[in-house]
């Protein structure tokens, strides 16, 4: 396994694998692999000749105040993990490397998606993942690049960003992989408490039981908000971030629930906060 850390080498070696008429899977990540992203990269695997790993934990994407500076990092363990899993070539540059000038170009979300769920809060969030993004696509020269389900928001706008800009690229989303309890991987449930980690299982069990109630002819996102708002609140030391009932494929509001509706969730346990989201097609 390579691991390149200059963007000029990584998009030479990218040509060179186009060239010899081998595809490439793209799996974007901010590193402290779990799991989730080991299912990534094995969607990867499977669509594509070569998988390319990107590691960068991505300093416009975080707000002032937010975690960068504690996001967890551990490459070396990182790198064992994806040696065990195949993968071809890491791309793991510096941030020097990436934004080496002051000055520079941003690429903007798709106007109406990104002021809602996580954008809501995180202001300039998006812009930092649409950047970053577009950067890692010139760069790795995938035909094909797989993101997490769990970051639903994301994986909506980057889809949307692909088509408005005609990136020649496909994108795929893996699904959400969860702890036996329920809980969805994120490299965040490290800053858990072990009681923050046992109240966390709220999270899961909220989207399960707002299932149970449309799956009963709930219909009025209202009432599963409040049902998924009540069960939360309970949990002591929670605080609730939003709690949104969404059409799926534009992130437009809804009042009643049908056709292809996203729950997505965002919960704060004391400075962690934790996202989460169902789909349903109803
Ligand atoms: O989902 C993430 O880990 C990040 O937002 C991404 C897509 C790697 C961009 O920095």
């Amino acid at each position: 396994m390579k691991v390149i850390e200059s963007p000029q080498e990584m998009q030479n070696w990218s040509r060179a694998q186009a060239k010899a008429g081998l595809s490439i899977g793209l799996v974007p990540t901010m590193g402290y692999l779990h799991e989730g992203h080991l299912s990534l990269v094995r969607r990867a695997r499977e669509l594509c000749d070569l998988v390319v790993v990107s590691i960068f934990v991505n300093p416009i994407q975080f707000g002032e105040g937010e975690d960068f500076d504690r996001y967890p990092r551990d490459l070396s363990r990182d790198l064992d993990l994806l040696k065990k899993e195949g993968v071809g070539v890491v791309f793991a540059p510096t941030a020097t490397a990436m934004y080496p000038e002051k000055e520079r170009t941003i690429v903007d979300p798709p106007t109406g998606m990104e002021n809602r769920l996580c954008g809501r809060n995180r202001p300039g969030h998006f812009r930092g993942v649409t950047t970053v993004v577009s950067k890692l696509f010139n760069i790795c020269l995938p035909d094909v690049a797989v993101f997490g389900q769990k970051d639903a928001q994301q994986a909506l706008i980057i889809e949307k960003m692909v088509r408005d800009l005609n990136f020649p690229v496909r994108i795929v989303r893996g699904e959400i992989v969860r702890e036996l309890d329920g809980l969805a991987m994120s490299s965040r449930n490290v800053y858990l408490s072990p009681e923050d980690r046992k109240k966390a299982t709220v999270l899961y069990r909220s989207l399960l039981m707002a299932r149970d109630l449309v799956g009963q002819g709930v219909r009025k996102t209202s009432q599963v908000r409040k049902a998924m708002f009540d069960m939360i609140d309970q949990v002591d030391g929670t605080q609730i971030d939003y709690i949104e009932i969404y059409n799926a494929r534009d992130l437009s509001e809804l009042e009643e629930i049908n056709g292809q509706v996203l729950i997505a969730l965002a919960v704060r346990f004391g400075d962690t906060r934790l996202i989460d989201n169902l789909l349903l097609e109803v």
